[in-house]
């Protein structure tokens, strides 16, 4: 094997990652949503998720005004949606109304949920550390709901959904369902 310097945008390598939308609320009351997949779970106690938000988003500004949040997971069939809503600015336009978005309302907290998610995490912001132009947020998760029928103690159940991995710009992958088991040594 013989490796060579990987001259391009250094964080290729690391994709395609699980997309999640953050559902915010924003100055003025409004509900805004940002596709995210620079993110992960951080701990169990307590549970979080960190995501990686540009500071130029009109997310940052909302997540600085109001700091609960919801983070919902993506599935392949809302491609569409997530490409449009991480093309525009909440800041100039209003995604829920100019992509008919329907809204799941939280339990919990303020900002609602995006109906169609395969997962919503209610969160509340307790962390956050800048690096070169992002804020990196770390959501505790106070609530966790899943699609019915569609989510089990393992996770997304493959046969019936998918999760939705972004590649690069407008190119979304999704997880071959076939199991492969390492062996227990
Ligand atoms: C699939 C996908 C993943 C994205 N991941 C991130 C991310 O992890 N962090 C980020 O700051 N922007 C990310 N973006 C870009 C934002 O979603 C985009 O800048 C969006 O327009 C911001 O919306 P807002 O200004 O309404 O907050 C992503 C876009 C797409 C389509």
């Amino acid at each position: 094997m013989s490796y060579v310097e990987y001259r391009h945008v250094f964080y290729r390598p690391l994709h395609p990652r699980p997309t999640i939308v953050i559902g915010s609320l924003c100055p003025g009351e409004k509900i805004n949503f940002m596709p995210a997949s620079w993110n992960m779970p951080v701990s169990e106690k307590p549970p979080t998720i960190a995501v990686s938000v540009y500071r130029e988003t009109f997310t940052y500004k909302c997540l600085e005004y109001h700091p609960e949040a919801t983070i919902n997971v993506a599935t392949i069939d809302q491609y569409q949606l997530i490409y449009d809503i991480g093309s525009v600015s909440g800041e100039d336009v209003d995604k829920i109304s100019k992509y008919n978005i329907k809204t799941v309302p939280s339990k919990l907290i303020k900002p609602p949920g995006l109906e169609g998610s395969l997962a919503i995490y209610e969160t509340k912001i307790i962390n956050k550390l800048d690096v070169g132009e992002t804020r990196i947020y770390v959501f505790e998760v106070l609530l966790v709901k899943v699609l019915e029928g569609f989510v089990d103690e393992y996770g997304p159940l493959l046969d019936k959904t998918n999760i939705l991995l972004h590649g690069v710009g407008r190119v979304f992958y999704k997880v071959d369902p076939k199991k492969i088991f390492a062996k227990k040594r």
